[in-house]
C-alpha cells in the first residue's frame, strides 16, 4: 500500500465527544533501525520481539470544537498528573496525523497515559506511548469508517505511530514484527510494521528478555541526534548493507531455530549499533562499565555451560538478556547470582515475547 491510500475521506458525520482507551507494548529490535530518511522512513529494515510486560496505557477523551483548527488542542496527564512536557512531542505527532486523519482537526483532546514499567527506569516509553496514542486515533477513525479491515487498522496505526517515533511502528502487531522494505519479505514496507511474514520456529515465540537496568540516567545523546549522525557517517553504507544481510540470515534462523546462529547475529547487531555511535562525528559512548561487565559475564557463562543465553542492547547502557523459555530457570538463577549486582539497586524487568496493542473496554 502507498501513503495516499491511508488518507481518510471526509466523514458523513462526526460524534460530539467520546473516549477510547488502548494499551500498546514496547519492543526490542534484533536487527536494528539506525539511520533514517524523509519522514521517519528507515534506512534499513528491522525486526523486533514485542515485550509483554513493558506497556503504555492511554485514554483519549475527545470533544468536538465549534470550528476545525489547524492543529487540535491537547492537554496531557501522566500517571494522573498534568504533564505539559509531553505536549510538544504530541503536537509534532498530531501535525503529521492530521494529514492522514483530517477529522482530528475538529476535536480537542485530553490524554491520560501511564506505563507498566517505572518512569525513568531507562526503558524508553516512546515506542509504546506513540503506538497506544495512534491506536486511540485509529479507534476514532474506525467509528467513522466501520467497514475498514483489521489489517488496515493495524497498518495505519503502525504508520501513524511511526510518525511519532520510528521504532513505534513495531509496537502494534505483537510477536515478531518486521518494519522496512526487503525484496525477499512479502508485504514488507517502509511505511508500517507487519507480523514477520516468514516461518518461525516455536522457540522464538516464547523467547525471554530480562532487562537489566544498569543505568537509569538520561541518555547523553538522544536517538534523534544519533539517527541524524548516520547522514554523514563514514560506515553508513556498509552498516545498511550489513543490516539487510543480517535480516536475510535471521529469516533463515527464525525458520530453523538455530540458536547459536541467532545469538551470534543479535550480539553482532547490538555491538554494530554501538559501534556506529562510537564512530560518529562527534563520537559518543552510551555503554557504561557495567554494560561491558554484564556482556563479559554472559559470554563466560555461555562458554562454560553451553546454555543458550545472549544479549542485545538498545540505544542506552541497559542490557537485554535473551534466552529461550526452556532454560528460563537456570538463566534466571545465573542472572540473580551474577548479574543483578551490576544493576541500579538490583532493578530488572523479567519480560518475554508478547502480544500486540489492544483496546481496553
Ligand atoms: O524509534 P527511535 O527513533 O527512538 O529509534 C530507536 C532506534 C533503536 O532503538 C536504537 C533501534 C531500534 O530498531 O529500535
Amino acid at each position: 500500500m502507498n501513503l495516499e491510500e491511508f488518507v481518510c475521506l471526509p466523514p458523513q458525520s462526526l460524534p460530539d465527544s467520546g473516549t477510547t482507551t488502548w494499551q500498546a507494548p514496547s519492543n526490542i529490535a534484533l536487527v536494528k533501525y539506525w539511520g533514517k530518511t524523509g519522514l521517519q522512513l528507515p534506512a534499513n529494515p528491522s525486526v523486533s520481539f514485542t515485550l509483554q510486560q513493558c506497556r503504555t496505557q492511554t485514554q483519549v477523551n475527545y470533544r468536538r470544537n465549534e470550528k476545525a483548527k489547524d492543529l487540535p488542542e491537547v492537554s496531557v496527564f501522566f500517571e494522573g498528573k498534568p504533564a505539559p512536557e509531553f505536549i510538544p512531542k504530541i503536537k509534532t505527532f498530531l501535525g503529521h496525523a492530521v494529514v492522514l486523519q483530517p477529522f482530528l482537526r475538529d476535536y480537542s483532546f485530553e490524554i491520560h497515559t501511564s506505563n507498566t514499567f517505572p518512569h525513568s527506569s531507562g526503558i524508553a516509553s516512546s515506542a509504546s506511548g506513540m503506538a497506544a496514542l495512534a491506536c486511540c486515533f485509529m479507534d476514532m477513525e474506525k467509528q467513522l469508517f466501520p467497514y475498514s479491515s483489521p489489517e488496515y487498522f493495524n497498518r495505519k496505526a503502525s504508520l501513524l505511530a511511526r510518525l511519532g517515533s520510528g521504532s513505534a511502528a513495531r509496537s502494534i502487531a505483537g510477536g515478531l514484527v518486521l518494519w522496512g522494505q526487503h525484496p525477499d519479505l512479502n508485504q514488507s514496507s517502509d511505511l508500517y510494521g507487519i507480523p514477520f511474514p516468514g516461518a518461525i520456529d516455536s522457540v522464538f515465540t516464547t523467547y525471554q528478555d530480562t532487562v537489566l537496568l544498569v543505568d537509569k540516567g538520561q541518555k547523553t545523546v538522544s536517538s534523534t541526534v544519533g539517527h541524524g549522525l548516520m547522514k554523514n557517517h563514514p560506515f553508513a553504507k556498509s552498516r545498511f548493507t550489513q543490516a539487510r544481510k543480517n535480516l536475510e540470515n535471521l529469516s533463515s534462523i527464525f525458520e530453523s531455530g538455530d540458536l547459536p546462529a541467532f545469538m551470534d547475529l543479535v550480539e553482532t547487531e547490538a555491538l554494530s549499533l554501538h559501534a556506529m555511535m562510537m564512530t560518529s562525528t562527534p563520537s559518543y559512548v552510551l555503554m557504561k562499565p557495567e554494560t561491558l561487565s554484564v556482556i563479559g559475564r554472559i559470554r563466560e557463562f555461555r562458554a562454560e555451560t553451553g546454555v543458550p543465553v545472549s544479549f542485545t542492547l538498545d540505544a542506552g547502557a541497559n542490557v537485554h538478556v535473551l534466552y529461550p523459555e526452556f532454560v528460563a530457570d537456570s538463566v534466571y538463577s545465573f542472572i540473580s547470582d551474577q548479574l543483578l549486582e551490576y544493576c541500579v539497586n538490583g532493578e530488572h524487568i523479567r519480560d518475554y515475547v508478547g502480544s500486540g496493542a489492544s483496546k481496553i473496554q
